[in-house]
């Protein structure tokens, strides 16, 4: 039986945060710029990116995806280092990328984004746009994006009528293929704060319970998270990865990533996660491990 070992990191919010360029400092910037310099520089460390990549890195993972908030408040000056960071990370066709919230923090910021990471979120076809659709090995990985600029306080995200309906469109006949259906996707499907949710979450489970997908991989909160959604077969898990440039403040804890252990098993999958990052003792270790199928 071959095992197929998939990474996933998110909210990546890559420190230090350059000098904001003039005029860049404008309605929801500043309060974000303000929050990052009274808050954030403390939370999130390069360090601890740098370590927790080492780590992945030596785990030789066949594919690796992040899901989101690669930059903080989207200046123009954070995109350059953040394309250098992932191409550190891998090539396009190592790594899959969905963009979060702080990605298009502002209406300049979305062109910005696909212009710097394009390459990252190509479907096999070379088109752009989402949702897109990667076959690696035999996963077939679907990528949403959620991230929508929102007013001053809000973090939510929106897929939109016209995505759903392509999803729903390419779903279908992925579930007739001895493929491994990963989601992607910024934003959790459930959440407790209204200010940070996924505003048409209903219409998106209603496309997963139609026709399923196998493992649906998310960022956002910052924490440690398995939630489980109805599918037409039985439940499917969707995951969620604390920041993986954050040490432990608060309620959120340090940085981590997981691994899924995917593998076929007769007629149905096996997926194991395994959940690696900074802990109770020095440096970065096994936490915690799972069988989710
Ligand atoms: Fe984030």
């Amino acid at each position: 039986m071959t095992t197929f070992t998939l990474a996933h990191l998110s909210d990546v919010h890559l420190p230090p945060l350059p000098r904001p360029a003039i005029g860049e400092l404008l309605g929801k910037r500043m309060l974000g710029y303000l929050n990052w310099t009274r808050n954030r520089h403390r939370i999130h460390q390069s360090d601890v990116l740098d370590a927790l990549v080492a780590d992945l890195q030596a785990q030789r993972p066949d594919h690796i995806a992040v899901t989101g908030d690669l930059v903080n408040l989207a200046l123009s000056a954070e995109f350059a280092p953040a394309r250098q960071w992932i191409e550190g990370v891998g090539t396009p066709q190592l790594v899959s990328l969905v963009p979060g919230n702080h990605d298009a923090y502002t209406r300049d910021a979305e062109p910005r984004f696909e212009a710097t990471f394009g390459d990252y979120m190509r479907s096999d076809t070379g088109a752009a746009g989402f949702p897109t659709l990667q076959t690696r090995g035999p996963l077939a990985l679907i990528g949403l994006s959620t991230a929508v600029p929102t007013a001053p306080f809000m973090a939510t995200g929106t897929i939109g009528a016209p995505q759903l309906a392509a999803l729903d469109r390419m779903l279908g006949p992925l579930s007739g293929l001895e493929l491994f259906r990963v989601l992607l996707i910024h934003h959790p499907l459930r959440s407790k704060h209204s200010h940070k949710r996924l505003t048409d979450s209903d219409a998106l489970q209603a496309v997963l319970k139609r026709h399923g997908v196998d493992l649906i991989l998310h960022g956002h909160d910052h924490i440690h998270s398995t939630m489980w959604f109805e599918g037409p077969l039985g439940r499917i898990p969707a995951i969620g990865v604390p920041s993986a440039s954050s040490i432990a403040h608060g309620h959120k804890p340090a940085a981590a990533y997981n691994l899924f252990a995917i593998a076929r098993a007769g007629d149905a999958w096996t997926c194991e996660q395994t959940v690696r990052g900074f802990g109770e003792g020095p440096g970065i270790s096994e936490l915690q491990r799972a069988a989710l199928t």
